[in-house]
């Protein structure tokens, strides 16, 4: 479904990933983890588009997408939940939902679905308050909800608990926990946080200074060689 083949990216002279290959199949997870600065957001936006890579490919159902910008991606079936959410806070809790719908054509662009508010009751009550006036668990629930309107065929998180209450964590894990059983997308979870990103992932990497420096499946997240390449 996705399939990274040996990419590299430099910001100017800085060579940010070097050699990164990962692969997720739809109905699955994959969690990225790392220490700060090691590359994942990076990663993350070289899947979006937002960055672009020097060689390496990136595949997506087949196709090489390694040259299309962000808003071909989006078409094709991706969305991007990007670190620290991006919400447009001048527009509405519902503007910014159907921002989320601008690549979908014709009528079926006009209306939110309502089981995006099933996910999310929270967002039906604050259709129009501004974005910037939510707290930030609020604000991450739109920025997945944002993400979500556009049917993606993979979604990627990044660091979706970042900053995040408690109940507001588990109410995202929830969800997460769904998109992945339902079985008709694939995941891209970059986190921090190991326990939840363990509970949901079924495969990981670990970056170092750009670097895979370990992967496998999810049972082997907690083997204490792989915790150690993660504490601070
Ligand atoms: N736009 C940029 N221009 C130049 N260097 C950048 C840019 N963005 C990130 N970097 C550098 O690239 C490296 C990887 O950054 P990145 O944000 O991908 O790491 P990260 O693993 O997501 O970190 P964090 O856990 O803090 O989110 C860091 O050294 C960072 O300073
Ligand atoms: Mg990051």
């Amino acid at each position: 479904m996705l399939k990274v083949n040996n990419i590299n990216q430099y910001y100017g002279g800085s060579h940010t990933l070097r050699s990164v290959s990962m692969q997720v199949q739809i109905g699955q997870c994959i969690a990225v983890l790392g220490r700060n600065g090691v590359g994942k957001t990076t990663l993350l936006q070289c899947l979006m588009g937002v960055q672009s890579i020097r060689n390496g490919s990136i595949e997506f159902n087949g196709q090489d997408i390694s040259r299309l910008p962000p808003y071909q991606r989006a078409r094709l079936g991706i969305a991007y939940v990007p670190q620290g959410r991006e919400i447009f806070s001048r527009l509405t809790v519902e503007e910014n939902i159907l921002m989320g719908m601008a690549t979908q054509s014709g009528s079926k662009a006009k209306k939110i679905k309502s089981d995006i508010f099933e996910l999310f009751p929270v967002l039906k009550t604050m259709m129009n308050r501004r974005g910037g006036d939510l707290s930030g668990g609020q604000q991450q629930q739109l920025a997945i909800a944002r993400a979500l309107v556009s049917e993606p065929k993979l979604i990627i998180f990044d660091e979706p608990t970042e900053g995040i209450q408690p109940s507001i964590i588990k109410d995202i894990g929830r969800v997460i926990a769904m998109l992945r059983d339902q079985g008709n997308m694939a995941i891209v979870l970059c986190e921090q946080y190991f326990d939840f990103a363990q509970a949901l992932a079924d495969t990981f990497i670990v970056l170092s200074r750009g670097e895979v420096i370990a992967s496998g499946d999810s049972k082997q997240m907690s083997d204490p060689s792989i915790r150690q390449l993660l504490s601070v």
